[in-house]
C-alpha cells in the first residue's frame, strides 16, 4: 500500500522511518519532506494547505492512506476535504476533522471542553475587546505570574507568562484590541498559573478505543538550564522518570478516559493522535496545560523508536475503528534526542550550510528536520536541523550515545543543548 505523510520535520522523518519498517507498505511519499525522507520515500513538493494539490498527489500515486504531521492542515480541514470529495472519501486520514482539531485550534474551545467533561485544568476565563475591562478585573483576582493565551493558532508563540499585573493588562489589550497575534488573539484565555513539572502523554485513538503511547518530556528553551527564548524543542526524553505507574494511572483515569468520552458525547469522531501537555503538581496529580491534535516534535523522535508494534497496522486500526484488536508494545529502554539547530535560531538563523559527518553514524538514529538536498550535498534549510536519537538502558547511556554521535556531525553555526534531561537525571 502507498502512504502519504504530510509535513517536513523530524516528526515526519520519524513517521516515515517507522512506517518503512512495515511489510504492508509499498511506497511512501512525504510532502514536502526533507533530505532525510528523500532517502526512504518520494518527496513531493506542495503546500500543506493546498488541498487540491494534495488530492492530485493522492490520485496520481495511488495513495491509500494519509498521515498528517502538523496541526495547520488539520485545523484548516484537510480531513473534512477528503470526506467531502467523491474520489477521496474512502482514503483514510490519520488526524482529526476540523471539529476535533479545535482542541488545538481554539484554546477557548479546549478549555470549555475540559471544564464540561471534568478534565483537570487551570481555572480560566476568556475575553475579547468587548469585555476588556472584565479581563482586567479577572487578572486582579489571580496571583502572579499571569498566563495569557491567544485563542487561535499562533505558531507556538501565542502564550505569554507575565510577572506583573500592569504588564499582563497591557499585553491583554495588545492581544485583543491591537491584534498582537492577528485574528488568533481576538479572543484571549486568561488562566491560573500551574506550578509543577511538565511532561506529555500521547494517545492514539480511533474514536472508540485508544492506546496510550510512551510519555515524553521536551526541552523548549534555547539555553542550558532551561534559560533564554522558547524554541520548537531542543531535545526530549522518553520515558519520563517521575511519571511512574501511579501517576500514569491517574492520567488515564482523570484525563484520557474523560477526554475520549467527552469527544464521543460531543459527537466528534476523532481518529488520530492527541498530545496531552500536562503539569504534575507537588501532590503528584495531573492537570492539562493543553491539547494538541498531532504528535510533538521532537517528542515523536523519542516516542516512535520505543514502539515495537507495526505503526501502519495501528493506523489501519484507527482508520477501521479496530484499534482495540491491535497489539501494542513498547521497548523497555530510554530514548533521548538532542536537536541540532542553526546559528541564530530561534531568531533569524543561517541556512544553506553544508552538513557533514552524519552518514556514518551507527549508534544513534539521525532524524532530519530542516535539511534539503542540493546536488549531492545535504544543506541546512531550517532552524531545527537534525534530531539525534539514541536508545539506552538509562538516560545517561542514551545521552552519551547521542552526544558521541553529535561529535561527528558538523555544519557552520551548529548549536545544541548539552544538558538534555538535566532536571530528571
Ligand atoms: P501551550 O502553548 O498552552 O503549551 O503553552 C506553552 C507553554 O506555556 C507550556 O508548555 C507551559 O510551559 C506554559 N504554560 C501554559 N499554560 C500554563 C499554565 N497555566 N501554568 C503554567 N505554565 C503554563
Ligand atoms: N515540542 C512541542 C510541540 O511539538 O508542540
Amino acid at each position: 500500500m502507498n502512504v502519504l505523510i504530510l509535513g517536513s520535520g523530524g516528526r515526519e522523518h520519524a513517521f516515515a522511518l517507522k512506517l518503512s519498517e512495515s511489510k504492508k507498505i509499498n511506497q511512501l511519499f512525504v510532502a514536502p519532506g526533507n533530505a532525510g525522507t528523500a532517502k526512504i520515500a518520494v518527496n513531493i513538493h506542495l503546500s500543506l494547505t493546498d488541498f487540491e494539490a494534495i488530492k492530485q498527489t493522492v490520485l496520481k500515486n495511488d495513495i491509500k492512506m494519509v498521515v498528517v504531521g502538523p496541526e495547520v492542515p488539520l485545523v484548516e480541514g484537510v480531513h473534512d476535504f477528503f470526506l467531502a470529495d467523491a474520489a477521496l472519501k474512502n482514503i483514510p486520514v490519520i488526524g482529526p476533522k476540523k471539529d476535533g482539531a479545535l482542541l488545538e485550534g481554539s484554546k477557548d474551545f479546549s478549555k470549555q471542553f475540559m471544564q464540561k467533561h471534568g478534565v483537570p485544568t487551570a481555572r480560566y476565563k476568556s475575553f475579547t475587546s468587548n469585555n476588556l475591562e472584565e479581563g482586567y478585573t479577572f487578572l486582579e483576582t489571580l496571583e502572579p505570574p499571569f498566563v495569557l493565551k491567544a485563542d487561535g493558532l499562533a505558531a507556538g508563540k501565542g502564550v505569554l507568562i507575565l510577572n506583573s499585573l500592569d504588564a499582563a493588562k497591557q499585553e491583554l489589550k495588545e492581544m485583543v484590541s491591537h491584534q498582537k497575534f492577528g485574528d488568533a488573539s481576538s479572543t484571549v484565555v486568561i488562566e491560573e498559573f500551574l506550578k509543577g513539572i511538565e511532561l506529555s502523554v500521547f494517545v492514539l485513538t480511533d474514536g472508540k478505543s485508544y492506546k496510550i503511547l510512551p510519555s515524553a518530556k521536551d526541552y523548549k528553551r534555547i539555553g542550558e538550564g532551561d534559560t533564554g527564548l522558547n524554541t520548537g524543542g531542543m531535545g526530549a526524553i522518553s520515558p519520563v522518570p517521575f511519571a511512574d505507574i501511579a501517576f500514569l494511572n491517574k492520567v488515564e483515569e482523570l484525563v484520557v478516559k474523560p477526554t475520549i468520552i467527552g469527544l464521543q458525547e460531543e459527537n466528534i469522531d476523532y481518529r488520530g493522535f492527541i498530545f496531552i501537555g500536562l503539569m504534575m503538581n507537588d501532590n503528584g496529580n495531573p492537570s492539562v496545560v493543553e491539547y494538541n491534535v498531532r504528535m510533538g516534535d521532537p517528542e515523536t523522535e523519542v516516542v516512535l523508536p520505543r514502539i515495537e508494534s507495526d505503526l501502519f497496522e495501528l493506523f489501519e486500526g484507527v482508520a477501521n475503528q479496530t484499534l482495540h484488536e491491535k497489539s501494542f508494545s513498547v521497548i523497555d529502554k530510554t530514548a533521548t534526542t538532542v536537536m541540532l539547530v542553526s546559528g541564530g535560531y530561534p531568531e533569524a538563523y543561517q541556512k544553506n550550510k553544508e552538513i557533514s559527518g552524519f552518514e556514518t553514524i551507527e549508534e544513534s538514529i539521525v532524524y532530519h528536520a530542516g535539511t534539503t538536498l542540493k546536488d549531492d550535498k545535504t544543506l541546512t534549510s531550517g532552524g531545527r536541523v537534525m534530531a539525534i536519537t539514541s536508545l539506552g538502558s538509562s538516560i545517561e547511556e542514551a545521552l552519551e550515545k547521542s552526544y558521541r554521535s553529535i561529535d561527528k556531525i558538523h555544519f557552520d553555526g551548529m548549536n545544541y543543548r548539552k544538558d538534555i534531561g538535566f532536571d530528571v537525571r
